[in-house]
């Protein structure tokens, strides 16, 4: 594979817990690409979350956030932790991310849930609902009750307090993300669900009403609509009825942490974060795994790294059009798990996990087999 174009700008942002230990591996993966003329990055590494607090009580300061805003691509790895759960709000490490996601006005987030053959006993479900699963969820991500307004706690004139967030989305919100998810289905096997709880919601009901209006430009995908109850029991009852999900902020947070375990672990679930193509094609984008800090295994050297390598995978695919390189990376991935590399999260009972490092050495060692 001959490297066609250089100075691709990445910012590395490892933040806390075990982001910087799995960002290391995934930083050893991009040295490796360099070292054997696959492709070169021009890296830079920035602060995020708790990290950037420590050192500039911020959880993300104006000039890492330029530096986002000027690199073709942001690899993020995780923040947050309890030593700073007592900060206000504005302050705490998930700001830093959300402040990423917003100003960047990365509204799709793609978040695949697929199941390598090998891991299918590692899944909390039976093999055979698992085996061969391949869904994307896509998730709503710079709207919804995460960023509505009013927000906040007040105190009633009785001396109680009240606290509020507000599911809010324009049309043009919900139309962008239906149009990505109908985009991603045409590529796929062409079925869109669309996932709300229009039964008590009424931008719920509107997420429907455009999701239908926007069909009529795609004859071609299969649409249909499920609450967001029976979509968190049918994920665990039988995922492979689903191609492509679509759903708001919130919900897409919390049913693709549920996808996860389907794949295994959390540790296993990458993420993409995209806005919009510009007229070049080009846009921005930011690769994060869909788990968090792990505050539990921190430090130690255990953590799955293969949710941020697989979202390295994405960067390729998504920001650089380098669909071959990708695969060259998830078919270490694949390769590595099928001779039985296991980190702790994924560990085969009566065998021994592997460290983070040696999970790291093991996709080396395969890519530099297949390279
Ligand atoms: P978590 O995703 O950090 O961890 C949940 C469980 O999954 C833990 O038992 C953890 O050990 C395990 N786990 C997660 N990633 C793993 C990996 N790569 N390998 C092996 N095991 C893994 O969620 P949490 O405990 O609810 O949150 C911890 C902190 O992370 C909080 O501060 C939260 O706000 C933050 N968070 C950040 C992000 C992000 O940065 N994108 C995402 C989710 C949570
Ligand atoms: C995720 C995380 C984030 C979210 C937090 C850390 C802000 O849980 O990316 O899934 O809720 O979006
Ligand atoms: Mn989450």
């Amino acid at each position: 594979m001959p490297e066609t174009r250089s100075n691709r700008k990445v910012l590395v942002l490892p933040g806390d817990g075990i982001g910087p230990e799995i960002m290391r591996e995934v930083l050893r993966v991009i040295e490796f690409f360099d070292r054997r003329h696959i492709a070169s990055f021009e890296v830079t590494q920035g602060l995020v979350g708790g990290a950037a607090y420590d050192a500039s009580g911020v959880p993300l300061t104006d000039e890492t956030m330029a530096q986002a805003m000027a690199s073709d691509a942001v690899l993020f790895g995780s923040v947050g932790g309890p030593k700073w759960e007592i900060l206000p709000f504005e302050l705490r490490p998930e700001r830093g991310l959300l402040r990423l996601r917003k100003d960047m006005d990365l509204f799709a987030n793609l978040r695949p849930a697929v199941v390598f053959d090998a891991l299918a006993d590692a899944s909390a479900l039976k093999r055979d609902l698992v085996a061969g699963l391949d869904l994307m969820i896509v998730r709503e991500l710079t709207g919804g009750i995460y960023f509505g307004e009013p927000r906040g706690v007040e105190t009633l004139p009785d001396g109680s307090r009240r606290g509020i967030n507000t599911e809010v989305y324009t049309e043009a919100e919900i139309e962008r993300v239906v149009r990505a998810g109908f985009d991603l289905a045409r590529k796929r096997q062409r079925r869109l669900c669309e996932v709300d709880k229009a039964n008590v919601m009424e931008s719920g009901g509107l997420w429907r009403e455009i999701a239908e209006e926007v069909h009529a430009d795609y004859p071609d995908v299969e649409l249909s609509f499920m609450y967001a109850d029976n979509c968190a029991m049918q994920l665990v009852r039988n995922p492979k009825q689903f191609d492509v999900i679509v759903t708001s902020n919130l919900f897409g947070d919390i049913l693709s942490d549920c996808a996860a375990m389907l794949t295994g672990s959390l540790g296993m679930l990458p993420s993409a974060s995209l806005g919009a193509a510009d007229s070049s094609g080009r846009r921005k984008a930011l690769y994060e795994p869909v788990h968090g800090s792990a505050p539990d295994i921190a430090g130690k050297g255990v953590a799955n790294p293969l949710a941020s390598i697989l979202s390295f995978a994405m960067m390729l695919r998504y920001s650089f059009d380098m669909a071959a390189e990708a695969d060259l990376v998830e078919d270490a991935v694949r390769r590595a798990l099928a001779a039985g590399a296991r980190t702790a999260d994924i560990r085969q009972q009566g065998a021994a996990p592997v460290s983070t490092r040696v999970m790291g050495d093991t996709i080396l060692a395969e890519l530099a087999a297949a390279a």
